[in-house]
């Protein structure tokens, strides 16, 4: 299934003019406490913020971070997959679709968990694979993902759902 979800949904990853063909699969690993992208490695001309293609372990977050995302993701405890700044643009966008969602407090706990774990999940490479990267200012970043939406996640859906994403 392609996700586009208007844009909102995935702003956050990333997105280029060009795409190159690179080891996108470089140092890939599925495994618990540890993450499919980690960190921010450019900025679109928007202002967007691009995710690095690099899988890393989980990172202890400081105390400032854990208790932003204890705030908006009561679900992740622990290490996370996020950077305060990928965090605090996973805020933004989320609350523009707050309005859209403040009549369904279900849709928008789902809405909330599916950000907060596609983000800071700590066990991201699970359920994410990075698909396609791209060159911005020399430097690699995420362009596509494909993941997987689990009930754990979204409470709503009766199965897993695989799903893919490029950044419009
Ligand atoms: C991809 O990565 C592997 C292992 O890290 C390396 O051996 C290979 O040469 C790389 N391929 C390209 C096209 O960079
Ligand atoms: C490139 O990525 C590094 C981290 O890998 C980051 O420190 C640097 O700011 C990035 N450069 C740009 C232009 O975003
Ligand atoms: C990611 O790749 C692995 C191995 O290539 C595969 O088993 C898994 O199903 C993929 N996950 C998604 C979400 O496509």
């Amino acid at each position: 299934m392609h996700v586009d979800a208007g844009g909102l949904m995935f702003s956050l990853l990333a997105y280029a003019q060009t795409s190159v063909t690179s080891n996108a699969t470089a140092g890939v690993r599925h495994s618990e406490e540890y993450c499919a992208m980690y960190g921010i490695c450019g900025k679109r001309s928007d202002g967007k913020y691009l995710n690095c293609p690099f899988g890393s372990p989980s990172v202890k977050p400081d105390d400032l971070l854990s208790s932003k995302v204890q705030s908006l993701c009561p679900t992740i405890t622990g290490n996370v997959c996020c950077t305060e700044t990928q965090f605090d643009t996973l805020r933004s966008q989320v609350q523009q679709a707050i309005p859209f969602l403040v009549g369904c407090p279900a849709c928008l706990r789902n809405f909330l968990n599916l950000f907060c774990e596609l983000t800071c999940s700590p066990s991201q490479s699970l359920f994410i694979n990075v698909t396609s990267v791209a060159k911005v200012n020399n430097n690699l970043t995420v362009d596509g993902i494909d993941f997987y939406i689990t009930m754990l996640m979204v409470k709503g859906y009766t199965t897993p759902a695989r799903m893919s994403s490029s950044v419009p």
